[in-house]
């Protein structure tokens, strides 16, 4: 078998770069490990970036999404009891959209039927032949059968867990790691959400997050040790977590019903440079995790994917391998700015066990600076909605 591009993962990185190369006429293979039910069975978080609902429509992906997603205009931050508004499309012009993960990725599954692209699933022991040679290969087991495929590049979007970074050889590749000692245990509820839509929320007993997916369903958020397990959160428990967290506004707007998805999720900064090893490229959560404050993982990856399209349309339309060369560099400086954004938020907003009465001074004062400044609320509304690609 042979294709032009190998995509290892059918993930929203997999799935968007697939899209994209198929119509700029680049022919590709998706290997995913899982069924497409388990897939699409993920909640994730659900805020795009301008730049990101850019791509899904340029993929021809943003019907629905244009349809049902929401746009937002404005951001609330509850800080020790009160209630603050950023103006994001004030200060830049631009609006976010709040749209499920999940929904995303059923709407390229979509747009890759209707173009007839060749997902593989149940693809079991995937592993990467030859990536720094000119012919590079993937072999994978399916029913008991061995496959080879044979092609010009390989996407590694196959997720933190995956096997495209551990191709790279260990002393070639350099990480970088933060853990937080804490999690967030998210409930999704059909609920109406609360009248803000979108709350971030440093208290006294530790942050929380009110968050939507539309009219009637709701994500709330709670920092939780990580120590707790979920069977220690009841519903009720939950909720009264998290309204003693909320500024009196909020908490007034606030309607709670029975969880219908409940999960602890630790938080995590991490980044593998490079993102390119020969003709293999990492894409995403394969190269790169960010903790959830500020919602950059999907966005973060339909950069890469961004970039990565760009090199490859452009090495087939005229044979340069500049684009290629340069993507690792050319990615890398944007994960590392979203990296900065999200471990900043982590950082202001969070109640952590080892924290000194100064250093809880420090997190007011970032606090006072970002929302007594038009200029820092300007500067951080322009990377929520997405630094340019
Ligand atoms: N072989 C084949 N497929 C694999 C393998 C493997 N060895 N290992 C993992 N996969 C598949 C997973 O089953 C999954 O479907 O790769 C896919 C990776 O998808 P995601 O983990 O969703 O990663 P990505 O596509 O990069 O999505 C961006 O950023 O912060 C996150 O929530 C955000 O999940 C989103 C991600
Ligand atoms: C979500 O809706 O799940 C969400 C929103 C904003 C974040 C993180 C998660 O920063």
């Amino acid at each position: 078998m042979r294709t032009q591009v190998a995509i290892i993962g059918a993930g929203p990185s997999g799935l968007l770069l697939s899209q994209l190369l198929n119509r700029a006429g680049i022919a590709t293979v998706v290997l995913e490990r899982q069924s497409r039910d388990h897939v699409l069975s993920r909640i994730r978080a659900g805020v795009l970036e301008w730049g990101t609902t850019e791509l899904l429509r340029a993929a021809g992906v943003g019907e629905r999404m244009d349809r049902e997603g929401k746009p937002h205009d404005h951001i609330h931050f509850g800080v020790n009891g009160q209630l603050f508004r950023v103006d994001c499309h004030g200060l830049t012009g631009r609006r976010l959209m709040v749209y499920g993960q999940t929904e995303v990725t059923t709407d390229l599954y979509a747009a890759q039927d209707a173009i007839g692209g060749t997902i593989i699933h149940g693809a079991e022991d995937v592993a990467l032949h030859d990536v720094t040679s000119d012919r590079p290969r993937v072999t994978w087991v399916k029913d008991g059968e061995r496959h080879d495929l044979s092609c010009d590049f390989i996407a590694g979007c196959d997720g933190f867990h995956g096997v495209s970074r551990p191709t790279i050889p260990a002393e070639r590749r350099r990480e970088f790691e933060k853990v937080y000692p804490f999690g967030w245990l998210g409930i999704l509820s059909r609920t109406p959400p609360v009248p803000q839509h979108m709350v971030y929320v440093a208290s006294e007993s530790g942050f929380a997050l009110c968050s939507m997916r539309n009219a009637m369903l709701s994500r709330h958020y709670v920092q939780v040790p990580l120590t707790d397990r979920v069977e220690d959160w009841s519903d009720a428990r939950f909720w009264d977590a998290l309204t003693e967290r909320l500024p009196e506004e909020v908490r007034a707007g606030l309607v709670t019903g029975p969880s219908i998805e409940k999960s602890i999720a630790p938080l995590r900064s991490f980044v593998s440079e490079p993102m390119r090893w020969g003709r293999l490229f990492l894409c995403g959560d394969a190269a790169h995790i960010v903790p959830p404050t500020g919602a950059k993982g999907l966005n973060l990856a339909v950069g890469d994917v961004f970039y990565l399209q760009e090199a490859l349309v452009e090495h087939y339309a005229t044979g340069s391998m500049a684009g290629i060369e340069g993507y690792s560099t050319r990615a890398l400086d944007r994960v590392w700015k979203a990296m900065r954004f999200s471990w900043q938020l982590t950082m202001m907003m969070h109640r952590f066990p080892q924290d000194t009465p100064y250093d809880r001074r420090m997190q007011d004062a970032e606090l006072s600076m970002l929302l007594d400044s038009a200029a820092a609320q300007k500067a951080w509304a322009e990377t929520y909605l997405g630094l340019p690609y």
